[in-house]
């Protein structure tokens, strides 16, 4: 190794970068050619390694060249990088363009979930008559969602209730919303119009027409001299508005152990309107709430003199509304949160 032969070799590196520069198509083949030439093992240090092998008078020389070619490599390579970078921010620039005169994307209104909106029917045409909106808890004790109703802890009819019981002992959550008439008999003083809508739960085996959590809105009215008859009209009034006017309905006799008498309110089929169809399991007929004349007892439980006070409560499940209302055929809907189905309500 002789300096003029080290010379030669620098002029040619420099040489050969200057040409695989001008070939680099992007700034990452920029980055790698810096660092296969300029690195900590690149073809330059490799070349300046043979320095040592030079006599010390001629070192001097050989350093100046080299700092030299590695001033003008460094050059080009910036001034290569720059060239591309420039040329690739315009070509980005241009591709992300934004067309401001592109019209907006429609924003999607919310809409109530079809539990919600039968809710609010069901508290619309009742709050036309009087009725007034309360809320009772959710979890209850025994008492109040069992004995006051006049359901002893033995009595068969709590198998008509399948409950999910709370770890604090005697707790539940109710599984229907006639605990909240002890709640109201207890507050309000008659004439009482009360309205309570709310969740209810129960220990199902879901299907379609069975869920564990569901929502009821009850009705009890107490006055002095309410009858069967004024329950009646009420409830004829509340199916024409809520499944329109001139609809045929009927009492039926029912069991509650709350109401003496119970009754199963039934409206025409509103497939068929009559004659019998699968969806009336041909009878003409569906049921659309349970209801009945407040028993003594209860009222006694309530406060109330059942010798001056009578009463009605109903209740009803607005998703069952809501399914007949609609066409729908399947509880689970009303859980699932598929936007698609929840989407279709006002
Ligand atoms: N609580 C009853 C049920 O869950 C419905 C009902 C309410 C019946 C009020 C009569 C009176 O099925």
């Amino acid at each position: 190794m002789d300096l003029a032969q080290l010379t030669r070799d620098l002029e040619a590196l420099v040489e050969e970068t200057r040409a695989a520069l001008a070939a680099a198509p992007d700034t990452a083949a920029v980055e790698a050619l810096e660092v296969e030439v300029l690195g900590k093992k690149g073809r330059l240090t490799i070349v300046l390694r043979g320095i040592g092998q030079l006599p010390a008078e001629e070192r001097p020389l050989v350093g100046a060249v080299a700092n030299r070619v590695r001033g003008a490599i460094e050059g080009e390579i910036g001034a290569r990088r720059t060239e591309l970078g420039a040329a690739e921010l315009e070509s980005r620039l241009r591709a992300e363009t934004t067309d401001v005169t592109t019209p907006g994307r429609p924003i999607r209104r919310g809409s109530l979930h079809p539990s919600i909106e039968a809710m609010a029917e069901i508290a619309r045409i009742f709050g036309q008559f009087g009725f007034v909106v309360y809320e009772s808890p959710e979890i209850e004790d025994d008492e109040h969602n069992f004995q006051m109703l006049n359901i002893p802890p033995d009595h068969p009819a709590r198998d008509l209730w399948d409950t999910l019981y709370v770890d604090v002992p005697g707790h539940l959550l109710r599984t229907h919303t006639s605990p909240g008439q002890i709640h109201v008999m207890r507050t309000v003083k008659p004439p009482i119009r009360a309205l309570l809508p709310g969740r209810c739960f129960r220990y199902e085996a879901i299907d379609a027409s069975h869920g564990t959590e569901f929502f009821q809105v009850e009705g009890l009215m107490v006055d002095e001299g309410t009858t069967l008859g004024d329950l009646r009209g009420l409830l004829d009034e509340f199916a024409h508005a809520m499944f329109g006017a001139g609809k045929k309905t009927r009492f039926r006799p029912g069991y509650y152990p709350f109401t003496e008498p119970s009754v199963a309110f039934d409206v025409e089929c509103l497939v068929c309107g009559g004659p019998g169809c699968p969806a009336c399991k041909r009878t003409g007929w569906m049921t659309i709430l349970g209801a009945g004349m407040v028993h003594p007892v209860v009222l006694r439980h309530g406060g109330l003199d059942p010798e001056r006070y009578q009463g009605f409560a109903f209740g009803m499940g607005p998703e069952r509304i809501s399914m007949l209302r609609h066409r729908i055929h399947d509880l689970r809907l009303f859980l699932e949160n598929d936007l698609r189905f929840l989407g279709q309500f006002r």
